[in-house]
Order: C-alpha cells, then sequence, then structure tokens
C-alpha cells in the first residue's frame, strides 16, 4: 500500500499490517483511507506509530500462525509505549472475538470483516473510555465507501470489491463463517470508484470478490458480465481484471466477455481444487471434474490464447493415492499457467474438520512437492513458448530486485521484467520476451525502428 505519509509531524499515526488476500489489501487502503478523513496518516514505520492494525487472515492453519506471531511481537512496542492502541481486524478478529484480547491483553480492539469501517470510531471511544472494544456483527448491505482513494495515487493498478462472503460453504472452508453471506455492490459505486481511480492516474483495476460470478444474482442491479460492459463502456481503464471466479458459476455469457470487451485481460482464476470426483463431491464444490474440463474446453473456444490460472489442495480428508493421481492427471490435461496449491487444513466449525479419512501429514507434504515439481515443469513449457514473441506489457513500476528494470504483466498476467526509461511507468508497451522463468518473464524493448513501424507514435522517445 503506497504510504500516506506527511511533514506535518503533529498528525497521530496509523500503521498497518496485512496478511492473506486482496480483499484484505483492499480493506486495509479503505481504512486508511477512512483515518486519513480524521487526520490520521498511515505511517510505514511502526515505532512511530500511535495506532497499529493488524489485518487478517484466517484461510489456513498457517495464515493464522503467521497473524498471531506478529500480533506477539506487539507486546514489546506496547510496553515501550502505553498509550499505543493495538487492534486486530480481519478473518481472524471475526473468529476468535473476545478470545483474541484474552489471549494477548495488549490488544485494545477486535473488529470483524463488516465492522473494520468503525474503527476510526472505535479508536475514539477507546481513548476516551480505556475500555477494551470487540465489535463483530455482519451487516447485510454492501456500505458506501468514501471516494478518497489516497493509498493509491501515483499507482498504476488499483483493486475494488465488488461483493463481499460467500453462500456456497465449501466443506473446507472457513469463509462463509468469517466473511458472511454473499452481498453485492451497487453498480453505480463501482463504476464511480473506479472513475476516481482512473482520475488518479490508475491504468488497471482488478475486481474482487469470493465468488465474481454471482455477482448481483442475489441482490444486485446488474449481472456480472453486464458490470463488466458497463465498467467498459463508462470508464477510461486500459485494463481490467477480476478474481475469483467459482467454476460452477461460469456462464456462457461471462466466457464471451473475454472475446468481445477488449479491455478484459485474457486470464481468469479458475480454481478447480481436486481432480477426483469423489473429492470434489466430499467438498462439496458442485461440479464434476468433466464438468470442470468442458469450460475450459468452451472457455479456449471463445478466447484460444487465454491463460488459466488455478488453486488445488492436496490432502483433503478421504483422498487417496487414486484421487490424488487424479489431480495430477487434471493439471496434465489443463495444462494451466500457474497453479496455486496447498496442503488441506482443518478449520474450526467447517464440515471437513469432523471428516474422518484425514491424511497424514507425512504423506501431505509428499503430494504437495510432487505436485508442484510437475506443475513448475509444465509453467516453465507454458512459459518458454511465449520466447520471441511480443507481448503488451503494462508497465507498473521499476523491479524490486533491480530498480534499473522496469516491471510489469501482460494481459494474461505473466509477470516481465526488462530495461527501459522511467517515463514507461504506466504505459501499454510491446516487449519482445527473450527468457522464460518459472516465476516471470525476462523482455526486451524492441528496437526504436520496429516499435514505431507497429505503432506510428513511440513511446520511449516522445
Ligand atoms: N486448507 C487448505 N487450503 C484451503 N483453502 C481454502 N480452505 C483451505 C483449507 N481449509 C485454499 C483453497 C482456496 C484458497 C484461497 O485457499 O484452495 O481456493
Ligand atoms: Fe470458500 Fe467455496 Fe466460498 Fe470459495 S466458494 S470462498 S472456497 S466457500
Amino acid at each position: 500500500m503506497k504510504n500516506m505519509k506527511s511533514d506535518k509531524r503533529n498528525k497521530k499515526k496509523l500503521f498497518i499490517r496485512t496478511f492473506g488476500c486482496q480483499m484484505n489489501v483492499y480493506d486495509s487502503e479503505t481504512l486508511a483511507d477512512l483515518f486519513f478523513l480524521r487526520n490520521i496518516l498511515l505511517t510505514d514505520n511502526m515505532g512511530e506509530a500511535d495506532i497499529v492494525f493488524v489485518n487478517t487472515c484466517s484461510v489456513r492453519e498457517k495464515a493464522e500462525q503467521k497473524a498471531c506471531s506478529f500480533i506477539g511481537r506487539l507486546q514489546r512496542f506496547k510496553l515501550k509505549k502505553p498509550n499505543l492502541i493495538v487492534a486486530v481486524g480481519g478473518c481472524m478478529g471475526q473468529r476468535m472475538g473476545e478470545t483474541l484480547p484474552e489471549r494477548f491483553p495488549f490488544v485494545d480492539i477486535v473488529v470483524g470483516t463488516d465492522t473494520f469501517y468503525y474503527l476510526p470510531e472505535l479508536v475514539e471511544r477507546y481513548r476516551t473510555s480505556g475500555k477494551k472494544l470487540v465489535q463483530l456483527e455482519f451487516s447485510r448491505e454492501f456500505p458506501r465507501l468514501p471516494l478518497v482513494k489516497e493509498c493509491v495515487s501515483g499507482q498504476v493498478t488499483a483493486m475494488v470489491t465488488i461483493m463481499q462472503g460467500c453462500d456456497n460453504f465449501c466443506t473446507y472452508c472457513i469463509v462463509p463463517y468469517v466473511r458472511g453471506r454473499e452481498k453485492s455492490r451497487p453498480s453505480s459505486d463501482i463504476v464511480r470508484e473506479i472513475q476516481e481511480l482512473t482520475s488518479k492516474g490508475v491504468k488497471e483495476v482488478t475486481l474482487l470478490g469470493q465468488n465474481v460470478n454471482s455477482y448481483g444474482l442475489k441482490d444486485g442491479d446488474i449481472t456480472f458480465p453486464e458490470l463488466l460492459r458497463l465498467i467498459a463502456r463508462e470508464t477510461d481503464l486500459l485494463r481490467l481484471r477480476f478474481t475469483t471466479s467459482h467454476p460452477k458459476d461460469l456462464s456462457e455469457d461471462l466466457m464471451k466477455c473475454f472475446h468481445d470487451l477488449e479491455i478484459l485481460c485474457k486470464h481468469i482464476h479458475l480454481p478447480v481444487q481436486a481432480g477426483s470426483n469423489k473429492i470434489l463431491r466430499l467438498m462439496n464444490r458442485r461440479y464434476t471434474r468433466e464438468e470442470y474440463l468442458q469450460k475450459v474446453r468452451k472457455l479456449r473456444e471463445y478466447c484460444p490464447e487465454i491463460a488459466i490460472s488455478t488453486d488445488v489442495m492436496v490432502g483433503f480428508p478421504g483422498e487417496e493415492e487414486a484421487d490424488y493421481l487424479d489431480t495430477l492427471r487434471l493439471l496434465e490435461e489443463v495444462r494451466f499457467d500457474t497453479v496455486f496449491s496447498f496442503k488441506y487444513s482443518d478449520r474450526p466449525g467447517t464440515a471437513a474438520a469432523s471428516f474422518r479419512g484425514k491424511v497424514p501429514e507425512k504423506v501431505k507434504t509428499r503430494r504437495l512437492i510432487q505436485l508442484q515439481e510437475l506443475q513448475n515443469k509444465i509453467t516453465l513449457e507454458q512459459n518458454e513458448k511465449l520466447v520471441g514473441t511480443v507481448q503488451e506489457v503494462l508497465v507498473a513500476g521499476t523491479s524490486k530486485a533491480d530498480e534499473r528494470q522496469l516491471t510489469g504483466r501482460t494481459g494474461d498476467n505473466h509477470i516481465v521484467n526488462f530495461y527501459g526509461p522511467r517515463n514507461l511507468i504506466g504505459e501499454l508497451v510491446p516487449v519482445t520476451i527473450v527468457e522464460a522463468y518459472a516465476h516471470s518473464l525476462k523482455g526486451e524493448l524492441p528496437l526504436v525502428g520496429e516499435f514505431s513501424r507497429e505503432k506510428d507514435q513511440c513511446v520511449i522517445c516522445r
């Protein structure tokens, strides 16, 4: 998140540490805006903060362990600065509620996934009363957010949440419990926010939701494909992305958007989770392996060059070697561009936590390593196919590893690093791919002569 530091030293300072998904990052940005409206500014130096907010994730056990270890370390800061206010929010805040200050007595305020918007008021209340506060209720509607968007100034890409919560209750997943029921944001608010972002220089937006395909179906004014078309019509974005899609709700109308809408990046994240029908049934995913493969085929018919990424899990309760091999076969069949893979972990309160047939940790680890080896090979082969091609890259900034290099993404979501002048930041530039690695590509700017033949104007020397 970009810093909103100001040299007005007398202002109070807020430090935010965010764990977890992009939606948590977006929530943290929103919170920073809400504090900004009250003259409390973001700092990236925890030592000078008056308020520390930890935005947490609960999706896997490891994510909670990471957040808890960070929270534990705050005790030292609180001892040094007794007036420091420590607040915890996000999915683990929602799940653990009152038990958080019991476990960590220096935590002053706990908010949930819908109540973090109240944190600036709660901080005020805490300052006057000195009483610990825990506020966790879910709201039925998507909140109306302020259009400050301070955090994104200077950024080329940004995120916009379009829906929250989930009604699917996959048996392994804690999200429906910690994010509540699905609620869609009014399309006019989404469009206004994107217009505000583009006026601040943002060129690419990723729409966020746990299950964007069901946007608007329950409580919205339009469907998701209609929203995409509306954004394409009403805003000046160069690029639009979205995540995450549930395969069961992936409609043909949405597939058509990849063909019809120029600003829609040709990439979809379509979590499959497992390749065995037995496991998919136990997970309550409500599609079969065959249905998933059929949707992938259809997508590729509408848009042959689409990149597909996915999430898979190994070691779900009841997963036998044959089920696991079905997942490997599916990876070989689909040839995803990227796969995010996880060992299943029990989440308290979910149905799968009480399933029989738990898979030993050692077996899970072996399966995960093998699966990742297979996928690394496939990803590298997919990336190598791009060597020698010219890809359009939206330049997002300089590379962290080498300041002299620029970095950006292709429409199909590959990271490309290449040498070039900084005035290309924010531009869509054609880049020749010269080398492929497991997680990124090395590019080169085409020779200026070649470049100007392609387009009338050269963005490098203009
Ligand atoms: N254990 C392991 N991985 C999980 N995920 C969700 N719940 C669990 C769990 N209990 C993974 C899924 C999901 C991704 C965000 O996290 O693959 O798509
Ligand atoms: Fe969790 Fe399933 Fe909802 Fe995704 S669709 S958030 S995996 S319950």
